[in-house]
């Protein structure tokens, strides 16, 4: 058989063939659009156009020259497990040991797929807050898991509440994720939130997969916590983060599991399996990101808080409705008064007005209706950006 008579997807397993369907996604299929154009204001972005830190660049460099190209253990290095658990303790008084429940991986997204295969059995449901970053979608689909999806609303800031995480659980439910700041709505979920979902947790018996990626992107002085230091928390959680993005980092791939020791050691094979260590020259970046200066972390803060400001200006300006962004670098902005799909808004804005945003319902079903809008950008450009999607908001649709 030459490989052109062989039918598409013919090889491919039963679960790999199953995950999407076959189609582009949303995601891939903006994209294409927009590479047509050569100019265009790109706000699609989710990984921090800002600088990284040059001590951390420089870690790396020296790291090369000093030929720390070989493996690590699958853990990862013992002293950035330690740095790891030392910044823990620091910011949140939670004790991890780093010999025994801390694994590096290969960013929070690999973090993320390698807690999912080891915590979810076939046909067991996993709580998600609803507009949710996709990946948990797919991970969760890769383990037979079934998902379970509850929305948030506009009229709450997109804040997952207690009230409809109850009404999801069943007997089935094993697995409940947070993730706070939250892409794509920029939510956070507030701290007695945090503990009405902590005590719901351990009188349903849950476990919980805390995802605080975006933890150093919190606006107005708001204090959130970290799910783990809940009373009862620590033990029936999987806390994974990263540096990606607070340090301006996402092409190295570094993130971690800081687990209870059971569970981590239940990850570990598993994650030599999947890619035996995070590569070793990002490893020591890490390092120098969590041990080295921190100035970057409000520099960059401030930089985001002005851009917010602008986007949210313009958009309020322009009648246009979105949730308060209380994190990250997203705004989701409700277009439902145009009548359009989020997706043919997306595309119709792309041709029209050269601005690349992404439609909400690539998060979820809770998020037809609504666009997410990052702020990665220059303020000029934010500004145009802005008073562009309102006046297409504006305009008559045929
Ligand atoms: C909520 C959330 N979790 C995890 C990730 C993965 O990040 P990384 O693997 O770069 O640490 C992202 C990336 O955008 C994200 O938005």
């Amino acid at each position: 058989m030459t490989s052109a008579s062989i039918p598409p997807g013919v090889l491919l397993s039963d679960r790999a063939r199953n995950l999407r369907g076959g189609e582009e996604s949303p995601f891939l299929r903006m994209m294409r659009l927009a590479s047509r154009f050569d100019s265009l204001i790109n706000l699609g972005r989710g990984d921090p156009d800002l600088s990284t830190p040059p001590h951390i660049v420089e870690a790396a460099k020296a790291a090369l020259d000093r030929g720390e190209t070989k493996y690590t253990a699958p853990a990862g290095l013992p002293a950035l497990r330690e740095a790891i658990a030392n910044d823990l303790r620091a910011r949140h008084g939670l004790v991890y040991d780093p010999a025994s429940e801390i694994l590096v991986t290969d960013g929070t997204q690999e973090a993320i797929y390698l807690a999912i295969q080891c915590l979810v059995n076939p046909g067991d449901e996993v709580i998600i807050p609803d507009p949710c970053y996709a990946n948990y979608e797919m991970s969760v689909a890769m383990a037979g898991g079934t998902l379970v999806r509850v929305p948030t609303r506009l009229e709450d800031d997109f804040e997952l509440t207690a009230e409809a995480v109850e009404v999801a659980i069943t007997p089935k439910t094993r697995l409940l994720a947070l993730i706070s700041p939250s892409n794509p709505t920029g939510a956070a979920i507030l701290p007695a939130t945090m503990a009405k979902i902590a005590r719901l947790a351990a009188r349903h018996e849950l476990v919980v997969l805390s995802d605080e990626l975006y933890e150093h992107v919190v606006y107005d002085g708001l204090k959130l916590i970290s799910f783990p230091i809940l009373p009862g928390m620590r033990d029936r959680t999987v806390l994974v983060n990263g540096v990606s993005k607070s340090h301006c980092m996402t092409g190295l791939r570094v993130g971690y599991v800081a687990a209870p020791a059971a569970l981590a050691r239940g990850m570990l094979e598993p994650r030599h399996t999947i890619s035996i260590c995070t590569g070793t020259v990002s490893q020591h970046a890490a390092l120098a990101a969590l041990t080295g200066p921190q100035d970057c972390l409000a520099e960059n803060l401030a930089i985001y808080e002005k851009r917010r400001a602008l986007i949210t200006h313009g958009l309020r300006t322009g009648g246009v409705r979105f949730g308060a962004p209380r994190g990250a670098f997203f705004v989701f902005a409700d277009i439902r008064p145009t009548g359009m799909t989020s997706m043919r808004f997306c595309e119709e804005i792309l041709q029209a007005e050269r601005v690349l945003i992404f439609p909400g319902h690539l998060y979820g079903p809770a998020g037809e209706g609504f666009v997410r809008i990052s702020y990665l950008a220059a303020e000029d450009q934010l500004e145009e950006a802005a008073a562009r999607i309102a006046r297409f908001c504006r305009k008559p649709q045929s």
